[in-house]
């Protein structure tokens, strides 16, 4: 595997040193999860950023106020990154939290308690051409190269948080009954009115009709993109620079046709079908 200065490694999995140190590891692997506590698990560029604003609507009766005047790093931490063990500390449960780690990389109280998880799942394809305009415009990340050079590092693992698959074969084999909710990015896009009952009945909140419209409306993409608390219009220009790539892009379902060559989908394709072999697992894409 190819070292860069950038990164640390864990358990095999690139993470960026910007907000990875082996203290925030180590609170991630020592963290004691709370019985109400609830999870917003995703590979990178799943749809994150979505989630941090969700969550915290859906388990608070719809109010703004954290979505309004917290980041989203602060307002949904995610457990293995630096800023969980500032914020995490003094916030009494529930707590709503966010993770790129697989699943045995789970801290061992997660797995004896009831904290419930929401699995985002998004199209890989969508997901390859989301992380290189992220590379291209996040100055802590590894210039991409082009894009087939790049698709070549996503196929074996060479990204943040390593293979697509394996993630999704984590989570997908996780034994924690029906403390897991799995959706994809593609049906939140399609129906987030629906998406949110889901969410809300699973977490058992309440949510009448007109707190869900309003929700869905504040996590439209239009009204993120301009949410300076969700936009990493925070972050400075020389970490992120939204002149390049902005950090919520378009939000579609997709756009890797607007990528790839008919060569590099049939090679992507086969290697994420062959690698997905044999788990049963049917996503709304493969059609
Ligand atoms: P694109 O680059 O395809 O636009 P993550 O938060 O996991 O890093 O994922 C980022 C991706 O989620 C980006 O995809 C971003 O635009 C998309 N996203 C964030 N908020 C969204 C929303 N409200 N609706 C649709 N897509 C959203």
């Amino acid at each position: 595997m190819e070292t860069s200065d950038k990164y640390m490694y864990y358990h095999g999995l690139m993470l960026p040193n910007v907000v990875h140190t082996e203290e925030s590891l180590k609170y991630a692997r020592t963290f004691k999860v709370q019985d109400e506590d609830v999870f917003a698990i995703t590979y990178p560029k799943s749809g994150t950023t979505w989630m941090q604003e969700i969550l915290p609507l859906v388990m608070n009766g719809g109010d703004l106020t954290p979505v309004q005047t917290v980041p989203n790093w602060d307002r949904v931490p995610w457990l293995e990154e630096t800023r969980a063990a500032l914020v995490l500390n003094d916030r009494p449960s529930p707590r709503a939290m966010a993770t790129h780690l697989p699943y045995h990389l789970m801290p061992p109280s997660f797995f004896t308690c009831k904290a419930k998880v929401i699995y985002v799942t998004r199209n890989p394809k969508d997901i390859a051409v989301s992380s290189f305009h992220f590379h291209n415009m996040a100055s802590f990340l590894d210039d991409p190269g082009t894009f087939d050079q790049f698709l070549d590092k996503f196929l074996s693992g060479q990204v943040l948080f390593g293979k697509w698959t394996d993630h999704v074969k984590s989570w997908r084999n996780a034994d924690i009954g029906n403390r897991i909710l799995f959706v994809t990015y593609e049906e939140m896009v399609q129906d987030l009115n629906g998406v949110l009952c889901r969410f809300a009945q699973f977490l058992g909140r309440e949510m009448s009709q007109e707190v869900l419209e309003k929700v869905a409306n504040h996590c439209q993409f239009s009204n993120m993109k301009n949410n300076t608390m969700s936009n990493y219009s925070l972050v400075p220009q020389d970490l992120m620079d939204s002149s390049k790539s902005p950090f919520l892009r378009k939000g579609t379902t997709g756009d890797w046709r607007n990528h790839f060559s008919p060569e590099q989908e049939a090679k992507f394709s086969a290697v994420i079908k062959q690698e997905m072999k044999g788990t049963g697992f049917k996503f709304p894409w493969d059609d």
